[in-house]
């Protein structure tokens, strides 16, 4: 089976979504984004249904390398009265200096990016030395037989998904990272986490 296009993927990635974030996902989003103080990054931004959960930030720089994703998310910068400059970028790669950034927001995001790793540091290098990472990523399940159906589909999800790593254990990722977790929550079924990071010093 082929990888679905990138057009494609951003043609039906909202109509997947939305309903998603009308059954509660919108909540997370909010509580991902309002906080997010100062200068924020926000990597893997997407269709941007991010953008209007942001409150506190003072600017937002969203980043995504499919351009038609981007195109999707520039009509959500309307939505609000923070300035957003969306910029095509590998995250793995990001063309910042070091230290840009107060806050960076990662969303549904570290599963789909191929190194996830080498994209936890380049967010701890673009980080300001008090920057906090602020992340929502749906996980490989802490129930085992959850997790043994997540292992049946991935290989099928991956593809269909944009690249998708729908077992992948993205807290004990951050956890081994630059980053030192500060608060974790996980969904009652422990496919979904959402917390806060600082950044450690080296
Ligand atoms: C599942 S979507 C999440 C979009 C958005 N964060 C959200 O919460 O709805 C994953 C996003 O990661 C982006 N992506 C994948 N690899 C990337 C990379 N190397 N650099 C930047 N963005 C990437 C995809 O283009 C896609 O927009």
């Amino acid at each position: 089976m082929a990888k679905a296009p990138h057009s494609l993927f951003a043609r039906i990635y909202d109509l997947f979504m939305v309903p998603q974030d009308r059954f509660g996902l919108a909540h997370q989003r909010a509580r991902l984004c309002g906080p997010a103080k100062g200068r924020v990054l926000e990597i893997a931004i997407g269709t941007g249904l991010n953008i209007p959960h942001y409150e506190n930030a003072d600017t937002v720089v969203g980043i995504d390398n499919n351009v038609a994703m981007l195109r999707r998310a520039i009509r959500r910068t309307w939505e609000t009265k923070i300035p957003v400059e969306l910029v095509v970028a590998d995250a793995q790669t990001l063309p910042f200096p070091k230290g840009s950034f107060d806050s960076i927001v990662v969303g549904l995001s570290l599963c789909t990016i191929p190194d996830p790793e080498t994209t936890l540091s380049e967010l701890h290098r673009v980080a300001s030395a008090q920057g906090e990472l602020r992340f929502l990523e749906h996980v490989r399940s802490a129930k085992p037989s959850t997790a043994r159906r997540q292992d049946r589909y991935a290989p099928v999800w991956e593809r269909v998904s944009g690249g998708c790593r729908a077992n992948q254990d993205t807290a004990r990722l951050i956890e081994e990272s630059s980053w030192s977790i500060n608060d974790m929550w996980s969904s009652d079924g422990g496919g979904l986490i959402q917390g806060t990071a600082v950044a450690t010093q080296a």
